[in-house]
């Protein structure tokens, strides 16, 4: 890539999850400077600048005032054409994505400008994938979604523990993502996304492998669980997984692009033994189809989204309390043909959705653009561009997914 004024350029740096990456960069890599020039972007320039200086004057990170700014709108064609010829990467938070954010991902893949998003809107993506694969593979520009907590922790988690298995000398037959426990808020933008991918064609919605180019089962099978079961592997009570309708389609995306043999996936989420972490999984189950069901009905989804705006979020103190563990459990056949099991977990520290999900995005912007990567451009996923590198990038940042031992 010729030489650009920017490594890296935050759009929607006003948001709620936006706001978080910022600060996370200037804590973490400092204000610009010669190793790292980066930029902040949004559509609005008092916006920006108060984003400046709260940073400055509340959060005690007065670097933040040689932050530049770049100003326009993600609908504005000569804007993001002009932004994407001065960077090497996008870091985006504009969302909802479906809303905003198409013209931004055809500016990157015809520039050769590399691109990370937080969306989960699983149709879009495909629309994305099906319009500039060809362009951003012609212009080297790699293209990456889902790189929050949807999908990383299950699309690196399922990496990690796939290598370790072949590492092992098996191959690799099911591998199951199980989140124990947690805890996080939701912002105004997620459930304004969420509202929006609802609206798409239910055989969009439910398709598991319409990330794949043919839209048809590839070597992975995505395994769709319903109801409540005794788990014996983790030895908990397992019910559906609400993040599983994205997970398991990048995760089955990175199995395709990155040749992988055939196995099983799946995602659930646990609660512990006994009567009570039963109970708890059958309200779950029950709660996760009765607001999916509410949503679909006009007024009520109005209400919601009233009462949740854009650029709203958990606080900061909630931010700091929430954390996810997730189980990984790997199966596979040894050179006898008898099973083995491997396991591993997924350990966040503070709230995934959001503070945890700002180090997940912009640690993928900087293994984008400081990272020594040999996938070329297209659409990628984060396990298939950025895998080891990542984890080991995470895990400097105390965001851990390993194997035991
Ligand atoms: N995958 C995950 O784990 C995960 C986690 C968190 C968030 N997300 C996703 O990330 C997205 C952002 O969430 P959020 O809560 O941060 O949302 P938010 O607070 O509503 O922020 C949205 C941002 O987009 C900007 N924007 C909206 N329309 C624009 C336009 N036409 N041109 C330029 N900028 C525009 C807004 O700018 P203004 O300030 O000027 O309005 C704001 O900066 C959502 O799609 C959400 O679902 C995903």
């Amino acid at each position: 890539m010729a030489s650009r004024k920017y490594d890296l350029v935050v759009f929607g740096a006003t948001g709620f999850t936006g706001r978080l990456v910022v600060e996370y960069y200037l804590r973490t890599y400092g204000p610009p400077s010669p190793s790292f020039q980066w930029a902040i972007a949004g559509r609005n320039q008092d916006k920006l600048r108060k984003v400046i200086q709260e940073l400055e004057t509340h959060k005690g990170v007065p670097e933040s005032k040689y932050l530049e700014t770049l100003i326009g709108s993600s609908e504005d064609s000569v804007f993001l054409d002009a932004l994407t010829k001065q960077t090497k990467v996008v870091v985006t938070t504009v969302g909802p994505y479906g809303k905003y954010g198409s013209k931004l991902v055809a500016a990157c893949a015809a520039n050769g400008t590399h691109y990370a998003d937080l969306t989960g809107e699983v149709p879009w993506i495909a629309k994305m994938i099906a319009s500039h694969e060809n362009t951003a593979q012609a212009s080297g520009a790699r293209i990456l979604h889902c790189c929050g907590f949807d999908s990383e922790p299950s699309d690196l988690g399922a990496h990690v523990l796939y290598n370790a298995m072949q590492k092992r000398g098996l191959t690799p037959t099911e591998i199951k993502f199980v989140l124990g426990s947690s805890q996080g808020g939701v912002s105004g933008g997620t459930v304004h996304s969420l509202a929006d991918a609802m609206m798409s064609p239910v055989e969009e919605m439910t398709n598991p492998y319409i990330l794949l180019p043919d839209k048809k089962k590839g070597s992975m099978t995505v395994k769709q669980t319903r109801g409540v079961w005794w788990d014996q592997d983790v030895r908990r009570w397992n019910a559906p997984f609400i993040m599983a309708g994205i997970n398991t389609r990048v995760v089955a995306r990175s199995s395709h692009l990155m040749d992988r043999v055939p196995f099983t996936y799946l995602e659930t989420h646990s609660f512990p033994k006994g009567l009570w972490g039963c109970l708890q999984a059958c309200m779950l189950t029950v709660a996760v189809g009765v607001a999916m069901v509410s949503m679909a009905i006009p007024p009520i989804r109005w209400i919601v989204l009233k009462v949740i705006p854009p650029g709203s979020g958990p606080s900061e103190n909630a931010r700091k309390k929430g954390y996810a563990l997730i189980y990984l459990v790997g199966k596979g056949l040894n050179k006898e043909g008898k099973e083995e099991v491997v396991k591993g977990s997924v350990r966040i520290s503070g709230d995934p959705g959001y503070q945890e999900t700002a180090k997940m995005l912009a640690e993928t912007g900087m293994a984008l653009a400081k990272d020594k990567l040999s996938v070329q451009g297209g659409f990628h996923t984060p396990a298939s561009a950025l895998g080891d590198t990542l984890v080991a990038r995470l895990k400097r940042r105390n965001l851990i997914i390993e194997v035991e031992e």
